[in-house]
């Protein structure tokens, strides 16, 4: 990934890999590494669209130069002032002084508090347009996918969507940087654990944003991490709106917590109810071991959940309880909850999970299970109704 990639007519990838940070917004781990796109369009005038991660600068820079050719850059889109893609953009001004910076009226104390930017900024309203001669660059708003001045760029010319975090996904480019050059599986995966872990909270207005640009005729969609689109348009576009819209598939997380290995006993019992029930798709994860992201995105692909979780110093287990607050925040919807708690010296588990089922207010399957210390046969098979139920409700409607 030395070189500058051409995307389509007048237009190059000038993006990074980064395998270095090990921690996404130093909170979720990228095994696969992350890239950041960025992308240059040369009409009469040349446009940077989004810019990569501060230490990233020399790469990406080269890249920049290389497209222009000894051309100037006159403009900057910022689409989005989140740091993994605005945060070069005081470096690029002193490189190319007479930069001009195009942001909406959102963007522009991001753009102050950030880079102390403040003059050469062109402030742009949805559905505005700046013809670079050529290339008819339209700018939509998509408030909070990410943050809430994100936007994106259309060019009508080549009608390419400049997609900036929607679409977006981890994982580093691993040779080709297209959805032609790797199976769908490497790039689907990390774009669902992206949108579970960054977007989800904002579903609604991520079914919003889908509206807004459905008239738009989109050849490509670029977005500002992970794969690019240009083959099947439909199929990412599909995939955005299910889940948005908390459409599943035919499934059930198990996520417990156990200290030791009692829970862990009731969450198996539960896991064979499921396969018992005929479910196939059963994804058992300990919330102490497992990284949360990936148990957030595989909720976010099935249609059941089961979460399990033993008693510690009175209250919930902390890896369980840490589950449950991501979970309120990205409200979950359209899913099946079943709960079970453990206690020895003194309840708590259960109660919280409760409080958490009442808060969440996702649909409940039953039983109910409490068990004190360890399981008893007769404590298993209740978990393990609790899992025939469970594949009895996600299956049903469902293929
Ligand atoms: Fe990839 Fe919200 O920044």
């Amino acid at each position: 990934m030395h070189k500058a990639i051409t995307v389509t007519k007048d237009t190059f990838w000038v993006g990074v890999n980064d395998y270095e940070t090990d921690l996404f917004e130093s909170l979720w781990p990228l095994p696969q590494g992350v890239a950041y796109n960025a992308y240059v369009v040369l009409g009469e005038k040349t446009a940077a669209i989004d810019t990569v991660k501060g230490p990233k600068f020399d790469d990406y820079l080269d890249k920049v130069a290389e497209t222009l050719a000894g051309r100037s850059l006159d403009y900057l889109i910022v689409n989005h002032m989140e740091p993994d893609h605005a945060g070069l953009t005081a470096q690029l001004k002193r490189v190319y002084p007479g930069l001009k910076i195009v942001g909406n009226a959102k963007t522009a104390p991001l753009l102050k508090g950030y880079h102390g930017i403040e003059e050469d900024v062109v402030q742009v309203k949805d559905g505005e347009s700046l013809d670079i001669g050529g290339h008819p660059l339209f700018f939509y708003t998509i408030p909070m996918v990410h943050w809430p001045e994100s936007m994106v760029t259309y060019d009508a010319a080549t009608k390419t969507l400049f997609s900036n975090d929607a679409f977006g996904g981890f994982g580093a480019h691993e040779g080709g940087i297209f959805d032609d050059e790797k199976p769908r599986p490497r790039w689907e995966d990390e774009m669902l654990r992206y949108y579970a872990a960054i977007v989800a909270r904002y579903s609604n207005l991520v079914q919003g944003a889908l509206k807004k640009l459905k008239g738009l005729e989109i050849k490509n969609i670029y977005p500002a991490h992970g794969t690019l689109f240009r083959t099947d348009i439909g199929q990412v576009a599909e995939l955005y709106d299910r889940w948005s819209r908390h459409d599943t598939e035919c499934g059930v997380v198990v996520a417990y917590g156990s200290m030791y290995g009692n829970t862990r006993h009731m969450a198996e019992a539960v896991c064979g109810g499921i396969c018992e029930g005929g479910v196939k798709n059963v994804r058992l994860y300990d919330a102490s071991r497992s990284d949360m992201s990936l148990i957030l995105r595989d909720i976010w692909r099935y249609k059941g959940l089961v979460l399990l979780g033993c008693t510690y110093n009175t209250v919930l287990f902390p890896t369980v309880a840490a589950l449950c607050e991501k979970l309120i925040n990205r409200m979950p919807k359209n899913r099946l909850l079943g709960i079970a708690g453990s206690y020895s010296w003194s309840k708590g588990a259960l109660a919280a999970l409760r409080a958490f089922a009442d808060a969440v207010k996702l649909e409940r399957v039953g039983p109910e299970v409490e068990v004190f210390t360890a399981p008893t046969p007769a404590d298993l098979e209740q978990c393990a109704e609790l899992g025939r139920n469970m594949a009895k409700a996600v299956s049903a409607g469902q293929q």
